[in-house]
C-alpha cells in the first residue's frame, strides 16, 4: 500500500526504516497496544503513514522544508492523513507542550539521540516504550571509516551506553533492520 513512497525514497535517496524494522515496530504496536506515538524524523512520511495504517494517532517532527513539503503531499494521498500531525519544527528547539504518548519512535539526526530522549521523555505515558532505530549505522566499524562518521559512531555507541545505564529504564537491543532498541520504564 505505500509502496508508492517507499519507491519514491528509495529514488531519491531517503532514508527510511527498513523493511524488517517496519515488521519490528508493528510488532511492537501490537504487543504494546500502542495507540498514541510521537515521531522524530519524518521524512518523507513513510513510517507516519504506515503507523497511522496500524490504528496510531501519530505527532511527527521534521525539520527539513523539503521533507516536510513531500511528506504533506504523501498524506494528502491517503485517508490515514487524518490520524497524523505533522509538526514542522526542529524538535530540539521546539518548545510548546505535546500531550502524552505510547510510543515516542526517535529515527532522526544520529548524534543527537540522546537530546531527544530526554527532551520527550517526559510525553511518554508510565507505561509506554520508546523506540530508537539507527543504532548499528549499517553495521560500519570506526577502522574503515572517515573521522566524522567515527565520531557518529562514537555518538551512537555513548548514546547506547547512557540507555543501557540508564536508572529509570529497561532497554533492549535488536539486531533488526539498522539496529533498533525498546525502552521501556523501570517497575518501581
Ligand atoms: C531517517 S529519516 C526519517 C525516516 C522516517 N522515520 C521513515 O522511516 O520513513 C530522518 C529525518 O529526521 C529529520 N530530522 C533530523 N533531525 C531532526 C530534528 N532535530 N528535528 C526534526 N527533524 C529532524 C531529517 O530531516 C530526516 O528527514
Amino acid at each position: 500500500m505505500l509502496s508508492r513512497i517507499k519507491e519514491y525514497a528509495l529514488k531519491h535517496n531517503v532514508p527510511i526504516i527498513t523493511d524488517a524494522g517496519l515488521l519490528f515496530l508493528k510488532e511492537a504496536i501490537l504487543t504494546y497496544q500502542v495507540k498514541d506515538v510521537l515521531e522524530i524524523g519524518t521524512a518523507v512520511g513513510y513510517s507516519a503513514l504506515a503507523m497511522a495504517s496500524y490504528g496510531c494517532m501519530v505527532d511527527t517532527f521534521e525539520r527539513d522544508e523539503e521533507m516536510i513539503g513531500n511528506a504533506l503531499k504523501h498524506f494528502d494521498m491517503y485517508d490515514d492523513k487524518k490520524l497524523i500531525t505533522l509538526i514542522p519544527f526542529d524538535a530540539l528547539t521546539y518548545n510548546k507542550e505535546l500531550r502524552s504518548y505510547d510510543l515516542i519512535f526517535i529515527d532522526a539526526a544520529k548524534a543527537q539521540y540522546e537530546r531527544f530522549f530526554e527532551k520527550y521523555v517526559k510525553y511518554l505515558k508510565e507505561d509506554g516504550i520508546v523506540i530508537c532505530d539507527n543504532l548499528s549505522f549499517h553495521n560500519l566499524t570506526p577502522d574503515k571509516v572517515n573521522r566524522h562518521t567515527r565520531q557518529l559512531l562514537r555518538k551512537i555507541d555513548t548514546f547506547k551506553n547512557y540507555l543501557t545505564m540508564h536508572p529509570d529504564f529497561n532497554t533492549t537491543f535488536f539486531n533488526v533492520g539498522d539496529g533498533m532498541s525498546i525502552s521501556q520504564r523501570k517497575l518501581k
